[in-house]
């Protein structure tokens, strides 16, 4: 599975860039907002700037599809690294598809995002270019907020999304470093994941008994820190 960078800080995303642990990097609305990005086309630039070899996901801002598409066509413009992220619906439940049928006949390549649901997978990868190398995001960490079980939804979206030439599975909202074995497993092509997920890589194989023994270090530096011992 190769391993993307999700988020918005300009640092995280470079030093994830230099640590050569990532093949490409995703943002959204909402991590815009928590890094404090209030110049969304200026942040675009310099990070296409500086990143200008890796697969880019920005989004879509607007709730319309007809300033979506014009928005669209500003992001494809960004560089030839960059995805467009297209909400599967709008806030009104509206699908997206004929929009995305638009701009896959544009041969842009795209991001569908905001995936829940396996109908959604379907209608997304059927409206698809084989022709282009496109994103197809399963939001398998909110699926699994709701109680279930998202290896099951997981696991069809990779046969589904196999059947299509340029349709690459990514495991969105990945909730703890595991999710990256599950992902590995099941055969999903990406999977995004934050920051401190990321800083878990360095961590893979290290002894149980260290973990222990690290554990009850922090556990006694905090001791200290409350002035108990
Ligand atoms: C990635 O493209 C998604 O926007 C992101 O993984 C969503 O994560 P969240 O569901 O934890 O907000």
């Amino acid at each position: 599975v190769k391993i993307y960078a999700d988020g918005a800080v300009l640092d995280d995303m470079l030093s994830a860039y230099q640590s050569g642990f990532v093949s490409g990097f995703t943002t959204n609305p909402s991590l815009m907002k928590k890094a404090g990005v209030t110049d969304y086309v200026a942040f675009a630039q310099e990070v296409v700037e500086k990143i200008p070899d890796l697969p880019l996901s920005f989004e879509v801002f607007a709730d319309d599809f007809e300033t979506m598409e014009k928005e669209a066509e500003k992001i494809h413009a960004f560089g030839p690294n960059v995805f467009i992220k297209i909400p599967i619906t709008n806030t009104k439940g509206e699908s997206s598809i004929p929009l995305i049928r638009k701009l896959e006949a544009k041969g842009y390549s795209l991001n569908v995002t905001a995936i829940l649901t396996i109908e959604q997978v379907e209608a997304t990868v059927e409206a698809l270019n084989p022709e282009v190398e496109n994103i197809v995001s399963v939001f398998a960490g909110r699926i699994a907020d709701t109680g279930r079980d998202p290896i099951p939804y997981m696991k069809k979206s990779v046969a589904i999304c196999r059947a299509k030439k340029g349709a690459n599975l990514l495991w969105a909202s990945s909730r703890e470093l595991f999710n990256v074995y599950e992902a590995d497993r099941l055969g999903v092509d990406i999977i995004t994941c934050t920051p401190e997920i990321i800083g878990k890589l360095k961590k893979v194989g290290k002894p149980l008994e260290q973990v222990s023994l690290d554990t009850v270090k922090a556990f006694n530096q905090d001791i200290q820190a409350l002035g108990y011992s």
